[in-house]
């Protein structure tokens, strides 16, 4: 008695490695025992059996209580995060955004403060750079040594964008310094001219919004990212690549040796462009960039994730509210707040999508949502798998539950889910934090303010 805090008895625990059927014991937060273990010893036991137990998904791109222009997305870090746990993500990587001018400290004081007693699950912040000033080595090298090794950059709006001379010393910097790049990777000039050009000639209705951001404009930033990044032999992160051309190219050069990580969203696998066709300006529902491509081609999306093209499944989760996206729709699509919810939803569609289609195995799917995460944003090993002295930050996974999704599933705090009416099997009936349970049969039990700020480990291709 009370060797164990918890036994998860008789489940089949699946890593990226291994599927087996095993017993975890937890302990002061962690994972401390795997094997055939004696339910005698442990305070509470939960039997597993027939269901799979994974480590809890890390869902490194999230936007939680975050202002763009006159709004602010409409979930902050308790009801993200807790939609989060209801979906098996016990890890959120948030971005906290530098105000032009102002010190990258400062940026992420200010998202300390948001998250700060309201997250329950664990977190971290990607820090987004918008221009460099004096003293910006010694910054990032600080940041990185105090557990933020990663930093951000957009090539594309007005208010975030940076030109390729910054980014090639954001590359040089992190590199010294041992953190990684993201980019979010689009041409700002042909989609400026292309938004000017279709609002000019009165095309105002959401699908010019996808006609103003072809997947060329996608891959031609992503080719030239993932050179300024071969030039400096710094290692990259796509953030939600959405088109099947990009990842072409990004295969292409990843074998000149460039280490290039390449992110998707379930959107991309999931949705596609005719979508911005739906009446009444309901198409505002799905304004986010990159937009939805062409549904013929999602088979070559799957393809990629399918054969590790994809090194991670994110989210982008960025809500506003319907009635705000469609009011500014009906002005046009340029003044739509860009983004869509999805924090809740991901391992429940790669499952259902993605595993019962054969297109993922179990493992890839931890791999993806997981594994990859925690490995390349220094969360490893301490989470992203299940082994002794890991996070006992688990998730029970009851792959029988089918329904539909409707609102009344979704605990996101927003009005709308893209994927209303579709199907879905498999459901996180139990998640743990830190040992901790605050998914209990489906039922939130979490407490406001637990989820802990880490401190992430350099980036290294090692570990
Ligand atoms: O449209 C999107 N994706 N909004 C969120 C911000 C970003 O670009 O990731
Ligand atoms: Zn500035
Ligand atoms: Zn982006
Ligand atoms: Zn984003």
């Amino acid at each position: 008695m009370g060797r164990y805090s918890l036994l998860l008895k008789g489940g089949t625990v699946v890593t990226a490695d291994e599927t087996k059927v095993t017993d975890i014991g937890v302990y002061k937060g962690m994972v401390v025992a795997l094997g055939d273990l004696d339910p005698a010893d442990a305070k509470e036991v939960i039997d597993v059996t027939g269901k799979y137990v994974m480590p809890g998904a890390i869902d490194v791109h999230t936007h939680l209580d975050m202002p763009s222009g006159n709004y602010t997305t409409s979930d902050n870090f308790f009801t993200g995060t807790k939609a989060a746990a209801f979906g098996g993500t016990t890890t959120i990587i948030d971005f906290a955004i530098q105000e032009h001018g102002k010190s990258l400290k400062e940026a992420v004081d200010v998202w300390t403060r948001k998250a700060n007693n309201r997250a329950v699950i664990d977190y971290g912040f990607h820090i987004i750079i918008k221009d460099i000033h004096d003293g910006i080595i010694e910054e990032m090298r600080e940041l990185a040594e105090m557990g933020f090794p990663s930093f951000k950059l957009f090539m594309t709006y007005d208010s975030l964008r940076v030109s390729d001379d910054v980014i090639l010393k954001v590359f040089e910097v992190a590199k010294e310094v041992g953190a990684i790049v993201l980019l979010h990777a689009e041409n700002h000039e042909i989609i400026k001219y292309l938004v000017e050009k279709h609002v000019q000639e009165g095309k105002v209705e959401p699908r010019y919004h996808a006609l103003s951001k072809p997947d060329y404009t996608e891959v031609e930033a992503v080719v030239r990212a993932s050179n300024l990044a071969r030039a400096v032999d710094a290692p990259v992160y796509l953030v939600h690549v959405s088109s099947p051309e990009s990842i072409k190219y990004i295969n292409e050069l990843r074998n000149t040796g460039t280490t290039i990580f390449a992110e998707t969203c379930p959107q991309y696998l999931l949705l596609d462009d005719s979508m911005y066709d739906e009446q009444k300006h309901l198409g505002a529902k799905y304004i986010m960039s990159p937009p939805l491509r062409s549904k013929e081609r999602l088979h070559e999306m799957w393809a990629a994730i399918s054969n590790g093209s994809f090194q991670v499944l994110a989210t982008d989760h960025c809500p506003f509210p319907l009635k705000k996206k469609i009011e500014q729709a009906k002005k046009d699509f340029s003044q739509v707040p860009n983004g869509m919810p999805g924090i809740q939803l991901r391992l429940m569609l790669a499952y259902t999508y993605g595993v019962l289609s054969g297109r993922l195995t179990m493992q890839d799917l931890v791999r993806i949502c997981s594994t990859n995460p925690a490995r390349i944003f220094g969360l490893y090993p301490n989470k992203g798998t299940i082994k002794i002295s890991s996070d006992a930050d688990l998730i029970v996974f009851d792959p029988t539950i089918k329904g539909k999704i409707n609102m009344e599933l979704i605990r996101e705090n927003i009005d709308y889910t893209p994927y209303e009416g579709m199907g879905f099997q498999g459901l996180p009936t139990y998640v743990f934090s830190r040992g901790k349970t605050i998914i209990d049969n489906l039922k939130f039990v979490g407490k406001k303010g637990t989820g802990v700020l880490i401190k992430r480990k350099k980036f290294s291709l090692g570990e």
